[in-house]
């Protein structure tokens, strides 16, 4: 089982073996991905995307993540359960964040994520107070498609790369235990990973991250879209389940499905 604690510490200036976390959002994609022999599971705001077909994370709420959650966990997984704070849950106060993320952790969670630098360190703090563990998420910030004027990488300028290791160093201040930093050169990843005691979890972040994550759809071959240049795809499941399907559409119209080994036998009072 991993916990907190460990993650913490898996520097891999320290030798530590790379964290890799991937998504999950139900309890066979959870079983799976932990088979895969993952470190933490995700049930990312995502979600929003690549499950609900939203265009962006705005539409998820608190509920929508909890219910996943709770799927998520019912894999009972080794791997560390992080789940996404949506977007105004942990905005307006810091009753509001305990509360909202007490019911992830209710739900199933083992700490919670959430997106932004030295401005969320207040909320960090009443969570932390709180007992619960968080996770930070710098860079190319979801939740901030409206501000940032859509899916753009970040940190390009000498300041808004200065910027985003001031976030970093303020969250690690705060006391998240690790940092998802996503969308960005990859000097910026470099250099905020060599300025932190804590693992970073690189998302288009460049190979010197502590980790990298990757969203359960886009590794898979499931979003059908067109993927981010950060994704490697792994596999074409999406190809899979339509091959699959045809021929099940196949078997039914030809009269080959089903046959009699998926058919119950009839008694033999039912035949007189
Ligand atoms: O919601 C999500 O899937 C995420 C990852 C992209 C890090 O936050």
């Amino acid at each position: 089982m991993s916990s907190v604690p460990q993650i913490r510490r898996r520097k891999r200036r320290t030798g530590s073996e790379p964290l890799v976390m991937v998504t999950a959002y139900d309890e066979p994609g959870a079983r799976y991905v932990d088979a895969g022999g993952v470190d933490m599971l995700l049930v990312g705001d995502s979600v929003g995307n690549v499950v609900l077909g939203h265009s962006d994370t705005l539409h998820v709420t608190v509920a929508d993540i909890a219910h996943h959650v709770a799927a998520v966990a019912a894999a009972r997984p080794k791997a560390l359960i992080v789940a996404d704070l949506p977007w105004l849950s942990y905005h307006v106060s810091r009753e509001d964040t305990i509360k909202n993320a007490a019911t992830l952790i209710r739900a199933g969670a083992q700490c919670v994520k959430l997106e932004g630098g030295s401005n969320r360190v207040d909320m960090i703090t009443a969570l932390l107070d709180a007992e619960i563990p968080v996770m930070g998420h710098i860079g190319l910030t979801p939740q901030s498609v409206l501000a940032m004027g859509g899916f753009k990488v970040q940190g390009k300028t000498r300041e808004a790369a200065e910027q985003l290791l001031l976030d970093a160093l303020a969250l690690e201040a705060a006391g998240v235990f690790a940092i998802v930093i996503e969308g960005v050169p990859s000097v910026v990843g470099t250099r905020v990973t060599e300025a932190l005691a804590i693992p970073t979890i690189g998302i288009g972040a460049g190979p010197d991250t502590d980790g990298q994550v990757l969203v359960f759809h886009d590794l898979l071959g499931l979003s059908g879209r067109p993927v981010a240049k950060f994704v490697r795809q792994y596999a074409d499941v999406g190809g899979l389940i339509t091959e699959a399907v045809g021929h099940f559409v196949a078997d039914v119209r030809s009269g080959a499905f089903p046959s009699e080994v998926e058919t119950y036998a009839n008694p033999t009072e039912l035949l007189d």
